[in-house]
């Protein structure tokens, strides 16, 4: 893949979705986390959202001073998705450093709610990364 087709796909340019594959949506992640904000955990987390017509989504951690306005990486990419006008979202890698990044309960609910049958890549930036669902990792979701 040329650098001109990472731009495209790292500026949420429709991409070729048969292009994007378990790889390089990880490191697409992984690059992002160079964004994040969190001075408060230093813990960088990124994620990168393939939606069905190949567009990706990337979203970082963003913290704030105020306790509980922060914003998790996987919703930053779904928000920034829906708020684009986008619904048919197929699969989501995330990535921090340790064994690989498990997305946190409040993330899972907003995930099911918008994809709840959304592959998950669970990642470390070393290229480890684990296979899972929404539904492996949220069972009995409540939705309305
Ligand atoms: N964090 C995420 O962005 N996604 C996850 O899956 C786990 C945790 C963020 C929240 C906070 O900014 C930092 O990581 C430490 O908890």
């Amino acid at each position: 893949m040329g650098n001109n087709k990472w731009e495209c796909i790292r500026k949420n340019r429709i991409g070729d979705p048969l292009l994007i594959d378990d790889k390089v949506l990880l490191q697409i992640a992984n690059d992002v986390r160079a964004n994040a904000y969190c001075p408060y955990s230093n813990f960088p987390v990124g994620a990168a959202l393939l939606c069905s017509d190949g567009t990706v989504f990337t979203g970082v951690n963003v913290e704030n001073a105020v306790n509980g306005l922060s914003i998790c990486a996987e919703r930053t990419a779904i928000f920034k998705a829906v708020s684009e006008g986008h619904h048919d979202f197929v699969k989501l890698a995330v990535t921090c450093k340790g064994n690989h990044c498990q997305p946190c309960g409040a993330c899972r609910q907003v995930i099911y709610e918008h994809a709840p049958d959304i592959e998950i890549l669970m990642g470390n930036p070393g290229g480890k990364f684990v296979r899972t669902t929404i539904r492996d990792l949220l069972p009995e979701a409540f939705s309305l």
